[in-house]
């Protein structure tokens, strides 16, 4: 069984992707929506977080845990995964690897607060492709945004935030961005629509792609079960990801937190 994780619904993404390549393989998600959104925590506390949801994919007995999170893989991979006890694959080098195959040099990069402070995408680019120039951008509100149900391309409040927040990256004059948090996928209209012919990278779709491409991931047989579970309103969370159509066919959501 595949334990995937992330903070709220972006994650469900790259579920997605997983099920799509690997039909016959058994996904657990876990989402922590108690304590979403991670990305303007301090790095101690989104370690601690980490730990704990390790230690919940133990105990649920995960073969191998996807962490659908850019601020969990930049900051505390490391812990998720000796919590969890089994092999831990983040959402940074895959996409950076992408990027460096694609020949793309300048790139800017989105993503939470934690994250782009980290300077961990900024790094794998550069270890991919040395001399690749970058901008790392924290977007705090990003993933509140896209949570509440706000990704339309055509909704004016949305493109006049989005467009405040990125300015300085238009400045920048990318050949590439990199979508560095799982969430932002729903944005991409948006994004896309200030930097005109520029492509996006997305960490959770090119993560998915290496994980299915992987000897783990092409021997992963079972029998193509899916369980969603959250530490908070499970409600709330299953109108968010339905509003995206994001929650697989049929699938419940179950709450596993302290107050559930
Ligand atoms: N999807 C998570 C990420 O990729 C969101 C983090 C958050 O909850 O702020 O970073």
């Amino acid at each position: 069984m595949i334990g995937v994780f992330d903070s709220g619904i972006g994650g469900l993404f790259v579920l997605s992707a997983l099920r799509a390549a690997m039909p016959d393989a058994d996904f657990l998600y876990y989402a922590d929506t108690a304590r979403l959104p991670f990305g303007v925590r301090s790095p101690d506390l989104i370690r601690r977080y980490a730990r704990e949801a390790g230690a919940r994919f133990a105990a649920w007995g995960v073969d191998s845990l996807q962490v659908a999170c850019g601020t969990v893989s930049a900051l505390a991979l490391g812990e998720i995964g000796d919590a969890a006890g089994c092999p831990v694959a983040g959402v940074i080098r895959p996409v950076a690897r992408e990027i460096a195959a694609a020949g793309r040099r300048r790139v800017l990069i989105l993503s939470t607060e934690a994250t782009a402070a980290s300077r961990v995408f900024d790094e794998a680019l550069a270890a991919e492709s040395p001399g690749t120039v970058t901008l790392s951008l924290g977007c705090p509100l990003f993933v509140s945004l896209v949570e509440n149900g706000f990704s339309s391309r055509n909704d004016p409040a949305l493109l006049s935030f989005v467009g405040r927040t990125l300015a300085p990256g238009q400045t920048f004059f990318p050949d590439a961005v990199l979508l560095g948090c799982t969430h932002f996928r729903l944005l991409s209209p948006a994004v896309a629509s200030l930097f005109p012919g520029v492509p996006l990278f997305d960490c959770g779709e090119a993560a998915a792609r290496a994980l299915a491409d992987s000897p783990a991931g092409r021997k992963e047989t079972g029998r193509a079960s899916v369980r969603i579970l959250v530490s908070d309103n499970p409600d709330r969370f299953r109108r968010a990801a339905e509003r995206v159509g994001a929650l697989p066919d049929g699938a419940t959501v179950e709450c596993v937190g302290e107050l559930c």
